[in-house]
């Protein structure tokens, strides 16, 4: 084994959850700190002084001013839309008909699907980001180029295969019984090789007949381990179209949970036009909802109650939702997550911030104890920050009265300009 590798700098210290403690007591910045790196994990954490005398054999790496962080988690992604990101105009159903549904028929080739999941691994990383939960598309060769893609790097993923048969087009709709069956075998080809987890992936209700739905929540019940995720009330439209789909179901919530997919593992985009019973539920059973704010300004879907759903006990992870959302940098979603915030008149602080990208979002993914947060045993992925990577946001961080000021100008206004290094179990990328 190489000697282990000791990175010094600031160090981000995730004591709590930033929504139920003070935000500045949760998290710490610490000066001169440093994490021990060793056989892809975080062997030790503390002061730089400490950790040169306890561990006499390794190789520094003096990062200085800038900011080591726990590598970003992005909660919701479609690595299928990369090459779609930013498409005009249109609201969420359109959106899907006019630029998505014809992009993901596109990974039928498995070539494609292998270009375009290392291209969105790079821009990732590029990012700060060091786990993904992504849908994929109906195409096993989707999961597969992903999955592969990401074994291939040591990264931590989660993937599902996209399953939808109903309201989408020729070659992207299979049925309740195909969509079962080819889930069920990427699932038993992935799960768990190496850092790789297979989520369980009904796209939405509009898109599976309840047959399908059934089926997904067998399936689930027979790997309640996994990871399940989906779309919940992102548009008012989309919930009105629901509720004519299943006139009997209470709520749009409800569509799952009577088919065996309401869980303490379901992960549930968007949900901003929660009904009470539905946040009931969702508090009851522990599942975890997905904030992707660049995409429901960019598609116009609305603001999800971040500060009430937090207060009530909800579990909540940030995504970016690429390309529905308009950036692959969790820096502009935390940016865009802000101003949401102010928009219902709530302003979320930086240490809330930059916890709900990294700590949150891993709490979400059920991997708390392994990512997210920078203590002895965790895997070594890490985003390090230089929060002055451009002439503006320099001139205000050299301004800043804390650390925290300085930190908020890099959320605001940093891209991955400001991401210095992106570290994927214990190596540099
Ligand atoms: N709802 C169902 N599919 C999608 C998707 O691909 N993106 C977004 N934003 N919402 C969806
Ligand atoms: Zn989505």
């Amino acid at each position: 084994m190489p000697d282990p590798t000791l990175l010094t700098g600031r160090v981000l210290r995730t004591l709590a959850d930033p929504f139920s403690t003070a935000p500045e007591s949760a998290l710490r910045i610490e000066t001169d700190w440093g994490l021990v790196l060793e056989g892809g994990q975080i062997a030790d954490i503390g002061p730089a002084d400490t950790l040169r005398r306890d561990w006499p054999r390794v190789t520094e790496i003096a990062y200085g001013r800038d900011l080591i962080c726990p590598g970003f988690v992005d909660a919701h992604a479609h690595f299928p839309q990369t090459a779609i990101i930013a498409s005009w105009g249109k609201r969420l159903i359109d959106w899907l008909n006019s630029y998505t549904f014809p992009e993901e028929t596109r990974f039928a080739d498995p070539a494609y699907a292998a270009e375009i999941a290392s291209r969105y691994l790079d821009l990732t990383a590029a990012n700060g980001t060091t786990t993904v939960c992504s849908f994929c598309t109906i195409h096993p060769a989707s999961v597969d180029a992903l999955m592969e893609e990401a074994r291939q790097r040591g990264q931590r993923i989660v993937a599902g295969r996209t399953c939808m048969d109903r309201n989408a087009p020729d070659g992207l709709r299979d049925t309740a019984q195909t969509a079962y069956d080819e889930s069920k075998a990427l699932l038993e080809a992935w799960h768990g090789v190496d850092r790789l987890s297979y989520a369980i992936t009904p796209r939405f209700s509009p898109t599976s007949s309840p047959e399908q739905l059934a089926a997904m929540g067998a399936l689930w019940a027979e790997h309640p381990d996994c990871l399940m995720q989906t779309h919940l009330s992102e548009q008012t439209d989309e919930i009105a179209w629901v509720k004519s789909l299943y006139p009997e179901a209470r709520d749009y919530l409800d569509t799952y949970e009577a088919h065996g997919l309401l869980g303490p593992n379901g992960l549930y985009g968007h949900a901003i036009h929660l009904e009470d019973r539905e946040k009931d539920r969702l508090k009851e059973v522990g599942a975890a909802l997905v904030h992707c704010p660049t995409s429901n300004t960019f598609i116009g879907s609305g603001l999800f109650d971040m500060a009430g759903l937090k207060a009530a006990g909800q579990r909540v992870g940030l995504a970016t939702d690429t390309g529905g959302g308009s950036s692959f940098s969790m820096l502009r979603t935390m940016a865009a997550a802000y101003e949401v915030g102010q928009l219902r008149g709530t302003p979320l602080h930086a240490a809330q911030l930059i916890w709900l990208a990294t700590a949150g979002s891993a709490e979400a993914l059920r991997m708390g104890d392994r990512i997210g947060t920078l203590a002895k045993g965790a895997e070594a992925d890490l985003a390090i920050l230089d929060l002055s990577s451009t002439p503006a946001i320099a001139q205000r961080a050299d301004r800043a009265e804390d650390a925290w000021e300085e930190l908020f100008a890099t959320i605001m206004m940093g891209d991955d300009r400001a991401v210095r290094a992106t570290w994927i179990g214990g190596r540099a990328v």
